[in-house]
């Protein structure tokens, strides 16, 4: 039996029992509050939110939809910049009515000002412990999918990203399917373009060019049908436009007027999220995920050192050290036979999933080093490159984030179900060890003699997840009938003890989404607690993990089979018969800090 909670583990709470409320459900000893949710105020001048009276306009300055990355940048004594991204649109559950075959060009202009990212000044309140929503002149900001960015690195004025509108290709408009990000050390915020691809149509014949198919399969007209109202989403019109997406962006917060860039030099692909660790001789590595089933892991090496200092002079110099550098594929090997690998997750005679791995160089600044490749290729069309240098296919690679204690870096694997059962497709490997992986894991690897610049690293399964009384699963060798049950790992944080707290999406053990954390280190190590589930059919995102409070994104809140906005599945944040809005939620303990 589980009797008296043990807290011996540093986290102050016991865990939340799996649920399918319509509400956050936090431990006890916690308040919640909204931080901010979709329709809000961002902007000076924005009308209140009105579910039946949307304009283009009004959206261009409120808080966008579906926020994903949450991230917070200092400003002072309980006052941060917080960084929202805006994902995706579901105009099914936006607007009343909507017939999806036939969007009006208003309709189609609010899901462009719903995308995105969103700057907001945020307070906590002394008295009532709440994090607090400003309307700041100076700071906030909204960019759309019509803001202007500029590319950056070495693949920037390339002949793929050149387009009838823009002949250098070095500006383009706009950012969406932004996943998960990271806050850089020197106040900026890095935020990951994913699944671009569903944005395009192609009017004309299918093409066959794995330049664009290894990216997508794109139709003849997309779910939302912008393609109608800018020629750019149509392929078979403005061609290159399709290159110009799937990059990691940064965005400097402190500069409300710097024009947002996408670093060519992190490669192209359906980026989750990017993580920053400072090496040991100030060079600065960045993580990131390819979340697609069979893709890959990617680091890359700045090539100048990180300069300290909080001013706008140093600020600048640091934001141009992801334009230059090295970019890496992983490649993981295992250390037990392949025979004792049987696709159920039973652990080899050696008692881990582990092994070694190397990180194996596509292209540093001009310098290609794939056959057949330029690198302004190996950066635009990153991953045929990875492919030909035989990188590692994975089980969906989402956030990957270095833990600030240990230096080691944990990757979550959200799943993948056409492990070992898709026709043609890889089964069974030490690092991705079940088929049919409906629940995902977490990897943890560190780098030799932890140099985050090192090109060789070991590695282990730390969680292999899903419902622990099940013999598949396994917890940092903890005892299994003293944790939470945890499916689809998605986002990765760390608190400032170390722990790992990670967020899940698409739950396969029946019940809500949530937030967890365990330890990684010591006697607890592997003891995953759940902190709180998200309402009925909500992703659990962000998350930030702050001394005295956590804030989590609540994405797509109600997005079940059968609602649509006149069939609302879910009603949170605002309770009644309103509409469920994705929003930022705040959860803080009622006296004392979260860990210790
Ligand atoms: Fe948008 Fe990979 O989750
Ligand atoms: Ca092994
Ligand atoms: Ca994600
Ligand atoms: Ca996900």
């Amino acid at each position: 039996g589980r009797g008296r909670p043990d807290r011996r583990d540093g986290l102050n709470f016991d865990p939340v029992a799996p649920n399918t409320e319509d509400r956050i459900v936090t431990p006890e000893g916690y308040d919640q509050s909204i931080v901010i949710r979709w329709g809000d105020a961002v902007l000076p001048g924005a009308p209140k939110f009105d579910f039946d009276k949307q304009t283009a306009a009004a959206q261009a300055k409120q808080f966008g939809y579906n926020n994903d990355f949450c991230g917070l940048v200092p400003l002072g004594w309980n006052r941060w910049l917080m960084g929202s991204n805006h994902e995706y649109t579901s105009e099914t559950f936006m607007f009343s009515g909507y017939k999806a075959d036939n969007p009006t060009e208003e309709q189609v202009k609010i899901g462009w000002a719903a995308h995105g990212f969103s700057v907001v000044v945020v307070e906590k309140d002394f008295w009532s412990g709440k994090l607090v929503a400003k309307l700041d002149r100076h700071y906030n900001r909204r960019i759309t999918v019509t803001t202007e960015f500029a590319f950056s690195g070495p693949a920037a004025g390339s002949k793929y990203l050149q387009t009838s509108v823009d002949k250098t290709g070095r500006k383009v408009f706009g950012t969406f399917g932004n996943c998960a990000g990271g806050v850089t050390p020197w106040g900026t915020y890095l935020s990951g373009e994913e699944n671009f691809d569903g944005y395009f149509a192609n009017s004309g014949t299918a093409s066959t060019d794995p330049r664009v198919t290894r990216y997508g399969k794109l139709g003849a007209s997309t779910t939302r049908k912008w393609e109608r109202f800018d020629k750019r989403f149509d392929f078979a019109k403005e061609p290159n436009e399709f290159n110009r997406f799937g990059y990691i962006v940064e965005i400097d917060p402190n500069d409300p007027n710097s024009t947002p860039v996408k670093h060519t030099a992190l490669g192209r692909f359906k980026h989750e999220g990017a993580n920053v660790r400072v090496a040991r001789d100030g060079r600065v590595v960045v993580y990131m995920g390819d979340d697609e089933r069979f893709d890959y892991i990617y680091k890359f090496v700045s090539k100048n050192r990180m300069k300290h200092g909080n001013s706008q002079r140093v600020r600048e110099e640091n934001k141009k050290l992801l334009s230059e550098g090295t970019l890496y594929v992983a490649k993981f090997t295992g250390d037990s036979p392949a025979a004792e690998i049987d696709g159920t997750g039973k652990l080899p005679s050696d008692g881990e999933f582990d092994g070694t791995g190397e990180w194996i160089p596509l292209a540093s600044g001009d310098k290609s080093f794939v056959d057949g490749f330029t690198a302004e290729e190996v950066y635009v069309f990153t991953r045929l490159a990875a492919d030909k240098v035989g990188a590692t296919k994975m089980d969906r690679p989402e956030d990957i984030e270095p833990n600030p204690k240990t230096g080691r870096v944990y990757a979550a694997l959200t799943n993948n179900t056409d492990r070992g059962v898709a026709a043609g497709k890889e089964g069974p490997t030490e690092i991705n060890p079940r088929i049919n992986n409906k629940h995902g894991h977490v990897l943890e690897w560190e780098e030799r003699n932890n140099d985050a610049t090192a090109t060789k690293f070991s590695w282990k399964l730390f969680l292999v997840c899903g419902d622990p009384a099940s013999p598949d699963t396994y917890f940092g060798g903890y005892d299994k009938t003293q944790v939470s049950p945890i499916s689809c790992p998605d986002n990765v944080a760390f608190d400032r003890k170390g722990n790992l707290w990670i967020s899940t999406d698409g739950n396969a053990l029946k019940s809500n989404d949530g937030l967890f954390a365990v330890p990684t280190e010591g006697r607890y190590r592997g003891r995953v607690k759940q902190f709180l589930t998200v309402p009925k059919g909500a992703e659990t995102c962000g998350p930030v993990i702050e001394d005295n409070f956590v804030l989590v994104s609540v994405q797509h809140p109600g997005e079940l089979t059968n609602a649509s906005a006149d069939n609302p599945l879910s009603h949170w944040p605002d309770g009644g018969t309103s509409q469920p809005r994705p929003s930022v939620a705040a959860i803080w303990p009622r006296r004392g800090n979260i860990c210790d």
